[in-house]
């Protein structure tokens, strides 16, 4: 396999020279797009490509270039992307003109890589759809209310946890990560890991080892995403089988039981068996909704209602799993680590809870949205660190772009092609929000909120294709901090990194040398 490998490289190398490498170009120019020339072979992405840069910069250096255009073309190895820049634009391909930019850019292929493949993520057109429909209700608010508890009983056990180990300085990754794999192992799964005890359990191990990134998955998931027909001829799986078969059993396992011994609990599992046989109710959005960004459902049910096989079943429970999991801990992680560095931050923060509290209030789903100060903390950590770094979609039906700039040319996009929303860069332009480096959530209070821009702020995504969960990833983060600021100070210990570098080897959202802080206790 490594010769058959060596070869490829070397010949595909050859051919780029020659021809694919001046045929993007040729491609970029004839349309009229600006562009950068990139790399041979690897575009624009050469610096993340062998992490000299994050991949978060490679996006920027190319959003930069250009301050005037509506949009610019991206080499992403050997593909032309078009990099949205425009704000009215993001909102016409996401929302108004959905109809043409329906899926995501294939990724995992079905066969090789089921649990993903399969995975209301990559699904597409009508089965996506009915998926998302399948789906809704089991985000609704009623069932938020239900997963709450299940979020609180780990915060409980989090702050626990730090009450015995106060005088340590914190990885604070490692414990929100456990914070976070436990909530969605039992508002998931069903089952109680407490992984901040068991410090070893297997869930824990096998899920840290499902984002490693090492070189072999590296050139895997460049492999697969440049030359998918050869990846595919080579079998490459991006995730180990031991990984995703654990996952599989675990999730076969509870499902069997649940079945024999007519167990019944609130939490995802139970909501798509209910689908699988097509007794979940409720699909349209309830009213009761406060303060959570509520998803437009523009989708109707079409009459026909499918059948979800088992293993498409388990293929959502993973998403739901892979996808919440460590994009949640990510968020929380940096909200702990900006509150550590801006003291004054958290003081307002502790004084909001403090006052909520002394009011003889408990944190429900009902009241959550009074905490207004935490709303703008949470919203504020997304803008500067949004664990996505863009809304990618493929075209399916042929669109017409608007010009690039006045007295440019419109871009005719057809079905395949693939355009990037970007949000980070936008998120960290300062033509869109001032001083991008500081943080400062007032930028969300009521008196500031109206001079955000629309499309410039949209950490869960846009439009009908959103983030599915992002009710329950909010009340996840706003469940978490209250219980911590509550009843700790968190203070900049001696690891702490500050300014924030990312870290340059990983495709996600992360400080270079980790997240480190110390607690003090406030009673
Ligand atoms: C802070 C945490 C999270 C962030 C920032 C986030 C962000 C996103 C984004 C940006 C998208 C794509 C949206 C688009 O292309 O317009 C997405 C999709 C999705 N997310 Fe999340 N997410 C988070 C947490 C979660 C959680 C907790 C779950 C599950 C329990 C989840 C499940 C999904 C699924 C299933 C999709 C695919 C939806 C579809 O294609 O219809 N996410 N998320
Ligand atoms: C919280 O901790 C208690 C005591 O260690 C344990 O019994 C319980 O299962 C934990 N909860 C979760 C959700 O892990
Ligand atoms: C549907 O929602 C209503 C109110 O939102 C609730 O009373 C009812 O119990 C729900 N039905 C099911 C099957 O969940
Ligand atoms: C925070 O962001 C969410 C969307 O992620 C939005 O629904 C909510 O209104 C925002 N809050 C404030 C105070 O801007």
């Amino acid at each position: 396999m490594i010769g058959e490998l060596i070869i490829f490289i070397i010949t595909s190398t050859f051919f780029y020279y020659l021809y694919v490498y001046k045929k993007i170009h040729y491609f970029f120019e004839r349309r009229g797009v600006k562009f950068l020339s990139g790399v041979p072979m690897f575009g624009n992405m050469y610096d993340s490509t062998f992490a000299k840069k994050h991949y978060v910069e490679d996006l920027n250096a190319v959003y930069r270039a250009f301050p005037d255009e509506k949009y610019v073309g991206l080499i992403e190895g050997c593909t032309p992307i078009v990099l949205i820049r425009d704000p009215d634009l993001i909102k016409m391909i996401t929302i108004k003109d959905f109809d043409h930019f329906v899926n995501h850019k294939e990724f995992f292929d079905k066969d090789i890589d089921p649990l993903f493949g399969g995975s209301l993520f990559m699904m597409k057109d009508d089965k996506w759809r009915d998926m998302r429909v399948t789906l809704s209700p089991a985000f609704t608010g009623s069932k938020m209310r239900l997963m709450m508890n299940f979020m609180s009983e780990v915060g409980h056990n989090i702050t626990d946890h730090i009450k015995e180990h106060i005088s340590d300085e914190f990885n604070v990754e490692d414990l929100v990560r456990r914070y976070t794999l436990d909530v969605i192992a039992s508002a998931g799964f069903g089952l109680q890991i407490n992984s901040v005890k068991d410090k070893e359990n297997e869930f824990f191990k096998m899920s840290t080892d499902l984002f490693v990134s090492n070189f072999n998955r590296k050139l895997a998931m460049y492999i697969c995403s440049q030359y998918p027909l050869f990846g595919k001829k080579l079998g490459l799986k991006i995730f180990p089988e031991e990984i995703t078969s654990f996952f599989k059993k675990t999730i076969t396992r509870t499902m069997d039981y649940r079945e024999k011994n007519n167990v019944v609990r609130h939490d995802m599992i139970h909501l798509l068996m209910e689908a699988s046989k097509g007794t979940l109710k409720n699909t349209s959005i309830e009213k009761d909704d406060v303060g959570f960004a509520t998803t437009e459902e523009t989708l109707k049910p079409r009459s026909v209602t499918r059948k979800w096989t088992e293993d498409e079943i388990i293929s959502q429970l993973f998403t739901f799993f892979a996808a919440g999991f460590d994009s949640t801990a990510g968020a929380i992680t940096f909200s702990v680590h900006e509150l550590a560095v801006n003291p004054e931050v958290q003081e307002k923060l502790y004084q909001e809870i403090k006052g909520f509290e002394e009011y003889g209030k408990t944190l429900s789903y009902e009241n959550v949205a009074q905490l207004k100060y935490m709303d703008c903390v949470i919203n504020e950590t997304m803008r500067k660190w949004p664990p996505s770094i863009f809304m990618d979609r493929v075209c399916s039906k042929p669109y017409k772009l608007p010009p690039p700039r006045e007295g440019g040319k419109p871009y005719q996009l057809n079905p395949g092609d693939i355009v990037y929303n970007m949000v980070n860069v936008i998120h960290m332009d300062e033509k869109f929000h001032p001083k991008p480096e500081v943080f400062d959530p007032d930028r969300f209070s009521d008196e500031n909120k109206h001079k955000i821009q629309p499309f410039t702020f949209m950490p869960f995504g846009m439009g009908p294709r959103n983030c599915i969960a992002s009710r329950f990833a909010l009340l996840e983060m706003k469940v978490f901090l209250y219980d911590l600021i509550l009843h700790y100070k968190i203070v900049k210990s001696q690891k702490t990194s500050y300014p924030v570098r990312l870290k340059k080897d990983d495709f996600r959202i992360k400080a270079c040398g980790g997240t480190y802080v110390k607690f003090e206790s406030r009673t």
